[in-house]
C-alpha cells in the first residue's frame, strides 16, 4: 500500500509584493488623514483583530519602496487600546525618506503596520505614585494621547498632568482637540475631567505661556502655575517624550531630584522615550 503525502493548500494570491511575504507586518488601510499644519498631520489605520498593545507603546509603520522592500519608522500609537482603529501623529519632513511620501496618503491607501508594539513609556514601568507628569514636545504628545484615554492611568494616579510645548501656537491644536474630546468621552470623560490637567507653552510665538518646560520646571514656574509642590520622588512619577534634547534635560532634572529611571523589568520613578520620526 502506498501513502500519498498531503497536498499543501494553494497559497492565496498575493495582494502585493509585500503582503505576499509572511513577515513581521500586516497591510492596513488608511481610514482618515488630518493635516494640522504644514509640518504636522495625523492618520488613522484599520486595526487587525489580533493587534494588542499597551498604552504608550510604539510600532513600526511604513510603505513599500520601489523595490518592494518596506521602508519603516517607529511611531507611537496615539489611540486608546480600546479603540477599533489605530491613530498616529506625524511630522512631515520634505526630504524625509518616509514622511515625504507618508504625508500624501489618502483614505483607501495601504500602509504597513508592524505586528509587535513595544516601548518603555508604559504604566507598568512606573512604581505606584500620586501625581503623574507626562512631559512632551512636538509629536512627543502621541503616546500620551493613548495613555490619557486609558482608565488604568486614572485608577493609578490622583492627578495626571500633561504638558505640551511646541514652537508655534498652531502646533498645539492636536493636543487641545485631543484633551477636549477626552474630557467629553463617554468611557473616560468623567475621570479625565476630575484628574487630567493640560498645560501648554510655546517657544517661538507669543502665547499665553511662553518658554521651555525644562526652564519652567527648574525655575519653579510650572509648579506655581499648576499649584503643585516641587517634584518629589515619593509621590510624583514622570513620563517624558520628545526630542533627544528634551529627554536629556528632563532626565537630568529627574536625576537631580533623586528620581530613578524605570523599565519594564524594573519599575521606578520616571521613564523616557524618543519622539520618533522627528528627523525623518
Ligand atoms: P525651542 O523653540 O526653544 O527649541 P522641535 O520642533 O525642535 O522638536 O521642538 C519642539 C519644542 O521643544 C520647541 O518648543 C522647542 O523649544 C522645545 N525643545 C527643544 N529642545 C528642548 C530641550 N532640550 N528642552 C526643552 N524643550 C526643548
Amino acid at each position: 500500500m502506498t501513502m500519498t503525502a498531503p497536498v499543501p493548500a494553494t497559497p492565496a494570491p498575493a495582494k502585493n509584493a509585500v503582503s505576499a511575504k509572511p513577515g513581521p507586518f500586516t497591510v492596513e488601510t488608511v481610514l482618515e488623514v488630518k493635516h494640522y499644519t504644514d509640518r504636522l498631520f495625523s492618520f488613522r489605520l484599520t486595526r487587525p483583530a489580533a493587534f494588542r498593545f499597551r498604552s504608550g507603546e510604539f510600532v513600526m509603520i511604513g510603505l513599500p519602496k520601489e523595490d518592494g522592500k518596506p521602508l519603516l519608522r517607529a511611531y507611537s500609537i496615539a489611540s486608546p487600546f480600546w479603540d477599533e482603529a489605530l491613530d498616529f501623529y506625524s511630522i512631515k519632513v520634505a526630504d524625509g525618506p518616509l514622511t515625504s511620501r507618508l504625508q500624501h496618503i489618502q483614505p483607501g491607501d495601504e500602509v504597513l503596520l508592524g505586528r509587535k508594539p513595544t516601548g518603555t513609556l508604559v504604566l507598568d514601568a512606573l512604581k505606584p505614585g500620586k501625581r503623574l507628569y507626562m512631559i512632551s514636545t512636538g509629536t512627543g504628545i502621541a503616546p500620551f494621547a493613548s495613555l490619557i484615554r486609558d482608565p488604568e492611568t486614572y485608577e493609578k494616579f490622583d492627578e495626571v498632568i500633561l504638558t505640551h510645548t511646541c514652537r508655534q501656537l498652531d502646533e498645539l491644536t492636536y493636543g487641545e482637540e485631543l484633551v477636549a474630546a477626552t474630557k467629553q468621552d463617554e468611557l473616560i470623560g468623567e475621570m479625565a475631567r476630575e484628574k487630567l490637567v493640560h498645560f501648554t507653552s510655546v517657544t517661538r510665538d507669543d502665547g499665553p505661556v511662553k518658554g521651555r518646560v525644562t526652564d519652567m520646571i527648574r525655575s519653579g514656574e510650572l509648579a506655581t502655575r499648576l499649584g503643585v509642590p516641587a517634584l518629589d520622588p515619593t509621590v510624583d512619577r514622570v513620563m517624558i517624550c520628545g526630542s533627544e534634547g528634551l529627554l536629556k534635560d528632563v532626565k537630568q532634572i529627574c536625576l537631580d531630584a533623586n528620581f530613578i529611571e524605570g523599565s519594564n523589568a524594573a519599575p521606578a520613578d520616571f521613564v523616557i522615550e524618543k519622539a520618533f520620526v522627528s528627523t525623518d
